[in-house]
């Protein structure tokens, strides 16, 4: 072979090995790539909490499936889609879900706000 040939081949393999790197990224989205809020503002009877979404996996490094526990179809659904306002023992409410896993977290690692006034601001 000459070094022509062998030249065209690698321009070749390597338009080839482009586009197949494409088409895989394209063809599985990651959850990671989804849109996301970068923060969320709730608002119910014990006052208003701030969540940093965005911050909570930039400067924490959770990933979604930390919180997002029900990621079987790599979509992500709003908790009250299954929690419900009042819940059982199975199934707890959207609030007390929520409790147990911002406080949960928070207390398990050490850091983080627990008590009430430093989550919910009038
Ligand atoms: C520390 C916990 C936490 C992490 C980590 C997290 N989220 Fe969330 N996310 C939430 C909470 C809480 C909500 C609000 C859900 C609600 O209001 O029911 C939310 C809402 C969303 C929503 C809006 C859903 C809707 O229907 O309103 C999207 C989209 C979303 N998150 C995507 C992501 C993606 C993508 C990741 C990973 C890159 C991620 N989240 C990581 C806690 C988290
Ligand atoms: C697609 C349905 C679905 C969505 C959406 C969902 N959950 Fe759940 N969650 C469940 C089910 C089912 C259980 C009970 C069985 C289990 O523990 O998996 C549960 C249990 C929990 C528990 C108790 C876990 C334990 O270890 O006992 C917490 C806390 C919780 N969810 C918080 C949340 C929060 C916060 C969100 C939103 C960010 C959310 N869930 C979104 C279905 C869902
Ligand atoms: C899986 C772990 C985890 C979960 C779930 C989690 N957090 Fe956090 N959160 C942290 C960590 C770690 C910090 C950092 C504390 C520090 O460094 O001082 C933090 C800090 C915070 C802070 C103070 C600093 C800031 O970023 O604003 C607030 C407020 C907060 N979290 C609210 C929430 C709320 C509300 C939820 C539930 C919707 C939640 N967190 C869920 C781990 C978690
Ligand atoms: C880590 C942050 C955090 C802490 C600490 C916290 N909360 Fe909450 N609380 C929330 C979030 C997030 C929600 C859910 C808001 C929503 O669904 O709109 C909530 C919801 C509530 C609700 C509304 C329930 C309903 O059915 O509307 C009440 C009441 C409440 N909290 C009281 C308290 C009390 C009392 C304490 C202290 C014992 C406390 N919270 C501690 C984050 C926190």
């Amino acid at each position: 072979m000459t070094s022509q040939t062998n030249l065209k081949i690698s321009i070749f393999l390597m338009i080839i090995f482009f586009i197949a790197g494409i088409v895989c990224y394209a063809a599985f989205p990651s959850p990671e790539s989804g849109d996301q809020p970068m923060r969320l503002m709730f608002q119910n009877k014990a006052g208003k909490v701030l969540f940093e979404h965005t911050g909570h996996m930039d400067e924490y490094g959770l990933d979604c499936i930390d919180c997002h526990h029900n990621l079987e179809d790599d979509e992500i659904y709003n908790c009250s889609e299954c929690h419900e306002d009042t819940g059982d023992e199975d199934m707890p409410s959207r609030s007390d879900g929520f409790h147990m896993q911002c406080k949960g977290c928070h207390e398990d690692s050490g850091a983080g706000p627990v008590e009430c006034n430093s989550c919910h601001a009038p």
